[in-house]
């Protein structure tokens, strides 16, 4: 059955495969992003591939812009909340920098998906999905990624709270927990690992490949299949849980 869906983050990396996977049935996929030519650009591959498609430029931080939108969208079936930034936020660099790289992670990553929820969940009836996107970060920390870490653990905090709430209405929350997804992120992340080891970008990904089990990174398509196993009506007894997609990083 076609399904209504509103992604966040989905002017690329994880949040287009999401659109993109569900494009086929041909339900109405509602993208949402900062980046408006970006945001046009997946639309025109989602609607070559069968999705009606909306496009809604919207920053996640911006309450009321993400209420003007909802609005406007009379029917939800599911919302995947997957945009996020990340950076580093060492506790020994005192510039004014780093406090605003520390706030900008946390209202992106964790108000954002506040934000995200209150706005669209009056459009969810019985039945009504919704996945928000964490990360292994918010499983176990890393040195350097203080805000990024804060706001992915609380993030599966939110998810248990919401979860219990909106069960009531038949809404299932849920979160995934990917481990390194080949996107934008991912690459600035291997980047910026390079740097502070003094690897090349290949050796620092190398690296990180090492300590997943199955010893490489994801394609967001992938991440994609375990959010849509989460968006599936069937699936009806996961609530408030986290799914790792990880290869193997996190057992629990
Ligand atoms: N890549 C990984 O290894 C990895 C691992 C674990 C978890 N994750 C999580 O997966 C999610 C998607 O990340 P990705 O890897 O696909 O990264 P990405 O390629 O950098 O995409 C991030 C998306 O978020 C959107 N976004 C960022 N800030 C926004 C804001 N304030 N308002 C609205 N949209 C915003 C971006 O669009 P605009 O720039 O157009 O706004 C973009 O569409 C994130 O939550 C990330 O933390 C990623």
């Amino acid at each position: 059955m076609p399904r209504s869906l509103l992604i966040t983050g989905a002017s690329r990396g994880i949040g287009r495969a999401v659109a993109l996977h569900f494009a086929a049935e041909g339900g109405d996929l509602h993208l949402l992003g900062r980046d408006e030519a970006a945001l046009a650009a997946v639309a025109e591959e989602v609607a070559a591939a069968g999705g009606k498609v909306h496009l809604h430029a919207a920053n996640v931080t911006d309450r009321a812009a993400l209420q003007a939108v909802s609005a406007r969208i009379p029917q939800l079936d599911g919302l995947v909340a997957a945009a996020g930034i990340s950076g580093v936020t060492p506790v020994d660099d005192d510039s004014d920098e780093a406090d605003a790289a520390f706030d900008a992670i946390l209202q992106t990553d964790l108000t954002g998906c506040w934000n995200t929820v209150r706005a669209f969940a009056p459009r969810l009836g019985t039945g009504g999905r919704i996945v928000l996107v964490s990360s292994v970060l918010g499983r176990f920390g890393v040195p350097g990624y203080g805000a990024y870490c804060a706001a992915k653990h609380g993030l599966l905090g939110l998810t248990k709270a919401l979860a219990l709430e909106l069960i009531p209405r038949g809404i299932f929350v849920n979160a995934v927990a990917p481990g390194w997804v080949d996107t934008r992120m991912a690459q600035t992340g291997i980047a910026a690992m390079a740097q502070g080891m003094g690897l090349s970008e290949a050796e620092a990904r190398r690296k990180a490949e090492e300590v997943v089990p199955v010893q490489r990174f994801f394609q967001p398509e992938e991440i994609a299949h375990g959010i849509a196993w989460l968006l599936n009506p069937a699936n009806t007894m996961q609530v408030g849980q986290c799914l790792n997609l990880d290869g193997g990083v996190v057992q629990a």
